[in-house]
């Protein structure tokens, strides 16, 4: 089962009211869209997820807590739209908890595990068509090599692209992870395992995982009302790298305006970074996959 990584954490730093409307952008196992829905009885939750098997659970779970809330079965890149459907201009709070949960890395049919022997797949929308399988096998060597190098940082990519063109097809996760380990020196295999990054680096590019999320973070800004938040949880540095340089643009005076002896107040910046916090080292202990979490949170101010 998921467990959630900085709950009450993330709970205290959306700083919900009774009558909040709030956005969690990444449903998965409801831990955190639960905690939410149980603070704002007089509000109102819109929880986004594309895993439908994930909705279908969370559904069950919310139903007991209250009945103030929606699903919302789409990508949160769609967040502007989707609210506007629903009339809604400005919100209250707004969380995301970023990458897969447990159970779509456990089950081992989806393909996202490097441990597990499943189809190529990586899809957390079962709908789209690019998946793993696409990506390793009809992808140029070029272009294999930009996405591990972009999205992976794996230092190996050109020797592994190449392993994977000279192997094709590769079907499964299992065959992938061999290519990978013979495609890189003996020392390597030993430090951290070898098909982590470009496992990353696939699952990035099936599911467009930067892209979306820097359009929607933007998007969330806009959304978000005066006193509201937004809250992020990231799970690795490339998540993270746009989530700080998005909080940081908004948050900081312009160079040039930093030189004028008054700032006229319409420039004065409209949000304001309040903190980052980490797991403790009691929640690593209880919780392995936490403990690459890293918690931003911003207020708007003006
Ligand atoms: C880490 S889990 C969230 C766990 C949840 N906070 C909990 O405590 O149970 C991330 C979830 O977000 C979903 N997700 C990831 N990216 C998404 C996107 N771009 N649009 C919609 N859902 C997304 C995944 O399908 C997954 O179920």
């Amino acid at each position: 089962m998921h467990k959630s990584v900085l709950l009450n954490e993330t709970i205290e730093a959306l700083n919900l009211k009774d009558d909040s409307i709030v956005i969690d952008c990444t449903l998965g196992y409801a831990g955190h869209s639960s905690e939410i829905l149980k603070k704002i009885k007089n509000g109102y939750l819109f929880s986004f997820d594309q895993d439908v098997e994930a909705i279908s659970f969370s559904n069950n779970k919310l139903k007991q807590i209250g009945n103030n809330y929606e699903i919302i079965n789409d990508n949160f890149v769609n967040i502007k739209e989707e609210l506007s459907k629903r009339n809604i201009s400005k919100v209250d709070a707004i969380l995301y908890d970023l990458g897969v949960s447990s159970p779509q890395l456990d089950e081992d049919y989806r393909g996202f595990s490097f441990h597990q022997n499943a189809r190529l797949d990586m899809r957390m929308n079962l709908n789209n068509t690019l998946d793993a399988y696409n990506v390793v096998n009809t992808y140029s060597y070029e272009k294999l090599v930009n996405i591990f190098q972009k999205y992976g940082e794996e230092k190996y990519s050109s020797s592994i692209a190449k392993g994977i063109i000279n192997s094709r097809p590769i079907s499964t996760t299992l065959e992938l992870v061999e290519v990978i380990k013979s495609s890189v020196p003996e020392k390597y295999k030993r430090e951290k395992h070898p098909a982590r990054k470009i496992f990353q680096a696939i699952r990035i590019e099936v599911n467009d995982e930067l892209n979306v999320f820097e359009k929607s973070l933007k998007d969330a800004l806009k959304i978000i009302d005066v006193g509201g938040r937004v809250c992020v949880i990231t799970f690795h540095s490339l998540e993270d790298k746009i989530c700080k340089k998005i909080f940081k643009s908004v948050s900081e005076l312009d160079d040039n305006l930093k030189k004028l002896p008054i700032i006229p107040d319409e420039y004065l910046p409209k949000y304001k970074v309040l903190k980052t916090i980490y797991p403790s080292m009691d929640e690593i202990k209880k919780n392995n996959r936490s403990r690459s979490a890293k918690l931003r949170v911003i207020e708007r101010i003006g």
